[in-house]
């Protein structure tokens, strides 16, 4: 079990007042969260679980979740309008993309929008999840997973092949308060910068720093179209432009494919 003490004797925030709460098996820790909030817990509330029985990935797609990864939902109340949750997305995968880099020599990089990538394998994800009550946003819901101390083979087959760990890159288990420390300390320091620059232009500008899919040829998926082109940029609203043979568009939904 995560030792929250070591976590808030290091921790030094000054936007986000964490309160832990520490689970053994959940179904999701979303879903535990979201229900805190409906409750009216305050901003900054952690969860966290050792596995999850019905973890969520982008899409209700099933996020794996055997024990030895990180699974957390961060509590959010940030001064923010719903069309900009995009946004708030983009900035912590680059929170996260940094806090995992600095947990070793790590090349992270994101694959839009917020797949957490080492060596082109996806090893983390984050799901932002909006509650609303009375038809008004009670807060964000920001689920972080990184397969961080597990095993390849505690993965199914189907995606042992583009997915890696921590572990597995580093050759070595590394610490679960240290990396919770690091996603934290990494999401207060760029949530004061929202504050005082009421801008997401920081976060669009170390985005496109971090992203792997802009340059490249890609294939998105939606659900009714397959768009191919070259993704140029990501956009204000967090969007990525993708120049196709019928010109430039911008993509706000689907699964990405990096051609080569
Ligand atoms: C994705 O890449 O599709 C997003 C994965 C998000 C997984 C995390 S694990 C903690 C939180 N609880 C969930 O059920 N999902 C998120």
């Amino acid at each position: 079990m995560v030792d929250c003490d070591k976590i808030l004797n290091k921790l030094d925030t000054k936007v986000l007042q964490p309160q832990f709460i520490l689970l053994d098996r959940v179904e999701s820790t979303n879903s535990v969260a979201k229900q805190h909030v409906l409750d009216g817990v305050n901003e900054g509330t952690v969860v966290i679980a050792e596995s999850q029985t019905k973890g969520r990935g982008r899409y209700d797609r099933v996020w794996q979740s055997p024990s030895g990864g990180l699974y957390l939902s961060l509590v959010m109340k940030p001064h923010i309008n719903e069309a900009q949750s995009p946004l708030l997305g983009l900035l912590v995968a680059n929170a996260s993309a940094c806090a995992i880099m600095k947990m070793g020599t790590l090349q992270v990089r994101l694959k839009w929008p917020n797949d957490i990538m080492i060596n082109r394998r996806k090893a983390g994800g984050i799901l932002s999840e909006l509650v609303t009550k009375d038809d008004k946003v009670s807060g964000i819901i920001v689920g972080i997973g990184v397969n961080q101390n597990s095993r390849r083979e505690d993965l199914p087959k189907e995606i042992a092949e583009s997915t890696t760990t921590l572990f597995e890159e580093l050759c070595v288990e590394t610490s679960r308060e240290e990396l919770v420390c690091r996603l934290i300390c990494e999401v207060d320091r760029r949530l004061i910068a929202l504050e005082t620059t009421r801008s997401f232009e920081p976060t669009l500008v170390e985005y496109r720093c971090l992203c792997d899919t802009i340059g490249r040829n890609v294939r998105i998926e939606q659900e009714t179209e397959v768009i191919e082109g070259t993704a140029v940029d990501v956009d204000e609203t967090g969007a990525l432009l993708v120049k196709t043979s019928d010109g430039e568009v911008a993509v706000s939904l689907g699964d990405v494919f990096h051609l080569e």
